[in-house]
């Protein structure tokens, strides 16, 4: 579905991300994993098209997006949720998810999608007229997936979306994220949560300083000496 092919990003003279090569097969999980500043939003953002690469290339479904602009990813089927949420916190839950769905294709289906939204997230329906930015982290990350969703998505790009959650509500998150995979939708997850993050995945790759340094399914990368000391403690 997704084929990242070789890519280069960077800042100014900086190169952050270097020689990436990974693949999301269609309604799988795939996640990169890796430590702070390693490049994870870098690289994610390059994939979304929000970033320039300075060389490689990201395909969708067999369509090379290099000359696509990035509003019009949305159009091949993916769309992101980035870092931080990035809501519009001085508008309402429904405002909000109505930006997901600014292209045409997408707003003809908007009373569709704002349904299956609802009822995927009940309290973003109770609370559809209030301020997005008066929402709990946990309910905003809400927002932020249904404005995703709100495209309708062949692929959700994901940039640590556990970050600054309460245990229990990342629970929440990861069974947010399995569900949608399970409707068919695939999946790019970027994490510092590893022990979550492999725990859904059918694949995965270690980011460090730019390079991805390991790769395989969850279980044989989780038995690895590397993985267990830098991340998991042992
Ligand atoms: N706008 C920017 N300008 C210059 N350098 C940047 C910029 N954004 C990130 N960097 C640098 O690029 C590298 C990768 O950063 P990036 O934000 O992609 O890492 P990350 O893995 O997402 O980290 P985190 O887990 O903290 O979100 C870091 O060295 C960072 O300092
Ligand atoms: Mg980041």
């Amino acid at each position: 579905m997704l084929q990242v092919r070789n890519l280069f990003v960077g800042y100014g003279d900086a190169t952050a991300i270097w020689d990436i090569s990974l693949e999301v097969a269609e309604g799988t999980i795939v996640t990169v994993i890796g430590p702070n500043g390693a490049g994870k939003s870098t690289m994610i953002n390059a994939i979304a098209g929000i970033l320039p690469s300075r060389s490689g290339n990201v395909q969708m479904l067999g369509t090379d997006l290099s000359n696509v602009p990035s509003y019009q990813y949305c159009d091949h089927g993916i769309a992101i949720i980035p870092e931080g949420r990035r809501l519009f916190v001085g508008m309402t839950v429904e405002e909000n998810l109505e930006m997901g769905c600014y292209r045409l294709a997408a707003r003809e289906l908007r009373d569709e999608s704002l349904r299956d939204v609802y009822q995927r997230f009940p309290i973003l329906n109770q609370k559809r007229n209030q301020l997005a930015g008066e929402l709990s982290g946990g309910q905003q990350q809400m927002v932020a997936i249904g404005r995703a969703l709100m495209a309708r998505p062949r692929l959700m790009l994901f940039d640590e979306p556990s970050l600054g959650l309460a245990p229990l509500i990342v629970n929440n998150v990861f069974d947010i994220i399995r569900d949608i995979r399970l409707e068919g939708v695939s999946v790019l997850l970027v994490e510092q949560n590893v022990r979550q993050s492999m725990n859904i995945a059918d694949s995965a790759y270690v980011l460090e300083h730019g390079h991805i340094v390991a790769s395989g399914e969850p279980s044989e990368l989780l038995a690895q000496d590397h993985i267990q000391k830098a991340y998991l403690g042992l």
